[in-house]
C-alpha cells in the first residue's frame, strides 16, 4: 500500500502543473466519506471553462496527494461537477532511493515516484472492451477499505482539459480502471457499489469499527 509519508516525499513542486495564479487559492479541502449522500448525486457537466474551474482542479490535486491518492472526483470534494483528476505516481526509474523511516519500524528505501497530473473534465467512455481486469481498488471516500473490482481492460476516452480542448485516447491498465473508478463517482457511484450486497455490507462494518476504533 502506500506509504504513509507518500505526500512529503511528492514535496510542494505543484507550480510546474499550475502557473502562478491559481496557487495562491490553492487549498486542501476535505474529503467526504461514506454515507454522505451527495456521493450520491449525479454531477453536472462543466460549461465554463474559467478561473474558478483551473482553482477547483488545483485543489483537486493538492487535496488528492495531500490524502495521499491516485484519482478524486470533483464530488468527492462537494462539488457536483463532472471534473476529476488522476495521478498513478509511477515509481521514477531515474531518481535515487530515498531513505524512509515512516513506519516506526526499520528504515527503508522508496523508489521516489514520477508526478503524471491528469485532468478529465466531462469525460466518457466510447467503446469498452470485453475482456475485463481486476483490480484491488480503494477510494478516499471509502477509506481503509480494499476490494477487488472488475472492469473492462481497455477503453477508448474522450474528455475535455481545463481549457474545454477535447482529447481522445485508448487506456489499459491500471489508468483505465482509475478513470472508470474515477468516472463512476460522476454517477454517484462507488466501487463497493459494484460488490456483492454481502460483501458491500461487511466492508461497510469494518469501517464503522475501524471509526470507532481511532
Ligand atoms: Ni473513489
Amino acid at each position: 500500500m502506500l506509504c504513509s509519508n507518500l505526500s512529503e516525499t511528492l514535496g510542494n513542486d505543484l507550480d510546474e502543473v499550475f502557473p502562478e495564479t491559481y496557487l495562491t487559492a490553492m487549498a486542501i479541502r476535505e474529503i467526504l466519506e461514506v454515507p454522505d449522500p451527495r456521493l450520491k448525486q449525479v454531477s453536472t457537466p462543466v460549461e465554463t471553462f474559467d478561473d474558478e474551474l483551473k482553482a477547483l482542479i488545483a485543489d483537486l490535486f493538492e487535496t488528492m496527494y495531500d490524502a495521499p491518492g491516485i484519482g478524486l472526483a470533483a464530488i468527492q470534494v462537494g462539488v457536483p461537477l463532472r471534473a476529476l483528476v488522476i495521478d498513478l505516481q509511477p515509481d521514477d526509474p531515474d531518481a535515487e532511493p530515498e531513505l524512509c523511516e515512516a513506519h516506526g519500524g526499520h528504515a527503508h528505501y522508496h523508489q521516489p515516484v514520477k508526478r503524471e497530473p491528469r485532468v478529465f473534465i466531462n469525460p466518457e467512455i466510447l467503446d469498452p472492451s470485453e475482456d475485463l481486469n481486476i483490480y484491488s481498488e480503494g477510494c478516499l471516500s471509502v477509506p481503509e477499505i480494499y476490494a477487488e473490482v472488475e472492469r473492462p481492460a481497455r477503453i477508448r476516452a474522450r474528455w475535455q482539459d481545463e481549457d474545454g480542448k477535447t482529447h481522445e485516447e485508448v487506456m489499459d491498465g491500471l489508468m483505465a480502471t482509475a478513470l472508470q473508478h474515477e468516472m463512476d463517482h460522476l454517477e454517484g457511484i462507488l466501487f463497493i457499489d459494484h460488490l456483492s450486497r454481502l460483501k458491500r455490507q461487511m466492508a461497510l462494518k469494518k469501517l464503522e469499527k475501524l471509526r470507532k476504533a481511532a
